[in-house]
């Protein structure tokens, strides 16, 4: 089969990891575990997820002219994304993410985004052609606000498909709903963008309905351990999460997001590409690290196929 072309536009840190039996309360200093450092971002752990999921991968993002700049560049190298359109910057410090992972493998980040506010609406206008040449785009919200919108509204010229990972959730321009296919906000960010207090289904539903409305495709909100919620103008259905034991689950919504695109850019209908996407996220909860946890394509081809024969 011929591989599908994803574009991923978007951040790339470093992620600085401690193991910890619980999360600290302001003020207060909890002994933790080992400390280990890993390749992250959302926008580079989305292209290395698409990458081994199958596709062929570009990544536009911007690093710092410093060691941990070039170690992200040459970890994406390393996984056969095509980095030409990533711009090392002279001025900004690469990425870093501070991050600490409890005993139930839930994570607190607080990022210092450096170089990836960097991320400019000219890196766009570069990669226009490419833009037009690829499958499907995939963003998150780790860069210029500014620089989303005109992605969007770029790839919509062009007349391709974007999935928007609102994460992590800022306010997002109306301009954009009408430019976006599918929406994949988890739980805390469908509650931020939405601007409204979610406690129930019910909840959920409207306020997915709210972006429905307002021009998205589709909205998948992923919920963890219990799967996800997809809302489409027509229907709405759940799609139960792996039965796994969560040791980390860094990383694990832009696994669900790279995976989406891959089976989306390769034609597979909403409903499969979810459950793609479910089972690639499943696997990558069960290791550590950002972008060491995502799962390579016959991983996943092999959870569905477990799945098929239950
Ligand atoms: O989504 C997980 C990512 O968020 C981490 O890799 C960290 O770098 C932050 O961007």
């Amino acid at each position: 089969m011929k591989r599908s072309r994803v574009l991923v536009v978007g951040s790339s840190n470093t992620d600085l990891v401690v193991q910890a039996p619980r999360f600290p309360r302001p003020g207060e200093s909890v002994m933790g575990g080992v400390f280990a450092r890993f390749q992250g971002g959302k926008g580079a752990n989305q292209a290395v997820a698409a990458a081994r999921a199958g596709a062929e991968v570009a990544f536009a993002g911007r690093v710092g002219n410093d060691e941990f700049g070039e170690s992200a560049l040459n970890g994406l190298m390393q996984e056969g994304i095509d980095t030409s359109l990533t711009v090392r910057d002279e001025n900004l410090a690469s990425g870093v993410a501070l991050i600490i992972v409890d005993a139930s493998g839930e994570n607190e980040i607080v990022v210092a985004a450096g170089a990836n506010m960097g991320i400019s609406t000219g890196q766009v206008d570069q990669a226009v052609e490419l833009i037009k040449s690829v499958d499907i785009i995939l963003t998150q919200l780790e860069m210029p606000i500014e620089t989303m919108a005109y992605l969007a509204e770029t790839v919509d010229h062009c007349g391709k498909s974007l999935i928007l990972n609102p994460a992590p959730a800022s306010p997002i321009p109306e301009s954009v709903f009408p430019r976006v296919d599918v929406l994949t906000p988890n739980l805390v960010e469908l509650e931020a963008i939405s601007g409204t207090r979610i406690e129930t289904v019910e909840d959920i539903e409207k306020a997915a309905r709210g972006f429905l409305r307002k021009g998205v495709g589709a909205v998948v909100i992923t919920q963890g351990r219990e799967g996800c919620l997809t809302i489409t103008p027509e229907e709405s259905w759940w799609t139960q999460a792996l039965p796994a034991d969560a040791r980390d689950t860094v990383g694990a919504g832009d696994c669900f997001s790279g995976a989406l695109a891959v089976a989306l850019a390769e034609g597979r209908s909403l409903k499969k590409a979810v459950c793609f996407a479910t089972a690639a996220a499943g696997i990558s909860v069960t290791r550590l690290g950002a972008q060491p946890s995502m799962p390579y394509r016959h991983e996943i081809d092999s959870v569905l196929e477990g799945m098929k024969n239950e």
